[in-house]
């Protein structure tokens, strides 16, 4: 049986003993159903009840009992240590690993790089160069699943928890929160690149910083999808997610309204300074009828919230 028929590709230094583990424990267990279901089905037949012949009670035979006792002993034994094994490899990292911050929030995974740049729902990493995820949750427990790595861990909120990977393989895999954490759990989503050390090198350089070519309004809607602003706000801040109200509230048309009522009944213009606070300090303002949701906080810098203004600005 090929491996692209059961499992996604191997795509790091952990996942070949995963997948030798996983095929020997299913390999396993599928033999042994079938033999003991067949011995099973073959005493049924042999010893069935028939006119004339008197079932004869079977005393124990220890010698038996002892060897299907013993025998599974050490085989269960043996696959504990294996897959102990692997577990501890997999969970240190290599020495001169990368550290990188994931922050899981309520609905998008954030990637923190060393130097501080933060860029959502896209992972690059730099192929067999070990790297360590320290990660923590803003809000509910998410788990951190990248099937190609064979890895998964919960992240959960008010304590770290660790990750160690060594990619093995340049291209893409996948990012999925494997604990449900709410209405938009099934799109909590992100990719992650497999660089060459060239490539690698040179999204280390565009990080935080407007790609060529793009205008701010461009780069602002960029950053509006990525940092998953449309989970809650709707595409293009429609105020509709799924033919719904969305949990956050409309912005399609909010320069040009001009003004918006808060929870509390009043007025407040709506200007630069509005939008970056509520960027930056989510709960500072909370606009009537909305009470009921929290957005988490986005750190970003001052271009990206200029780019975000600027693409808000647009929609009308
Ligand atoms: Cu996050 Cu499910």
């Amino acid at each position: 049986m090929n491996d692209d028929f059961l499992l996604p590709p191997s795509m790091a230094a952990g996942g070949p003993g995963v997948d030798s583990l996983f095929k020997f424990i299913l390999w396993f267990s599928i033999i042994f159903t079938i033999v003991i279901t067949g011995v099973m089905c073959y005493f049924l037949y042999t010893y069935r009840r028939r006119a004339g012949v008197k079932s004869e009670p079977t005393p124990h035979y220890t010698k038996l009992e002892l060897t299907w006792t013993v025998i599974p002993i050490f085989i269960v034994v043996w696959m504990f240590h294996a897959a102990f094994d692997v577990y501890v490899r997999n969970q240190t990292a290599a020495e001169g690993a990368t550290e990188i911050r994931v922050r899981a929030k309520k609905w998008s995974w954030e990637f923190e790089y060393p130097g501080g740049d933060r860029v959502p729902q896209e992972l690059h990493l730099e192929v067999n160069k070990p790297v360590k995820f320290v990660m923590s949750s803003d809000d509910v427990i998410h788990s951190f699943y990248i099937p190609e790595f064979r890895w998964k861990r919960d992240v959960v909120p008010g304590q770290y928890s660790y990750m160690a990977v060594t990619p093995t393989k340049t291209g893409a895999a996948h990012v999925f929160c494997a604990e449900y954490c709410g209405t938009q759990h099934s799109g909590m989503l992100a990719t992650v690149k497999i660089d060459t050390p060239e490539e690698y090198a040179e999204f280390k350089n565009t990080l935080g910083k407007m790609p060529k070519g793009y205008t701010p309004e461009k780069w602002g809607e960029e950053l509006f999808t990525k940092n998953g602003c449309t989970t809650c706000h709707g595409v293009g801040g429609s105020g509709e997610v799924g033919g719904a109200k969305s949990p956050g509230p409309k912005l399609a048309g909010l320069f040009a309204k001009g003004q918006e009522q808060m929870a509390d009944g009043a007025m407040i213009t709506v200007d630069e300074n509005y939008v970056r606070e509520s960027i930056l300090r989510p709960n500072a303002k909370i606009v009537m009828n909305y009470n009921n949701v929290q957005m988490p906080v986005f750190v970003l810098k001052d271009d990206q919230i200029d780019a975000i203004i600027a693409y808000l600005k647009t929609l009308k």
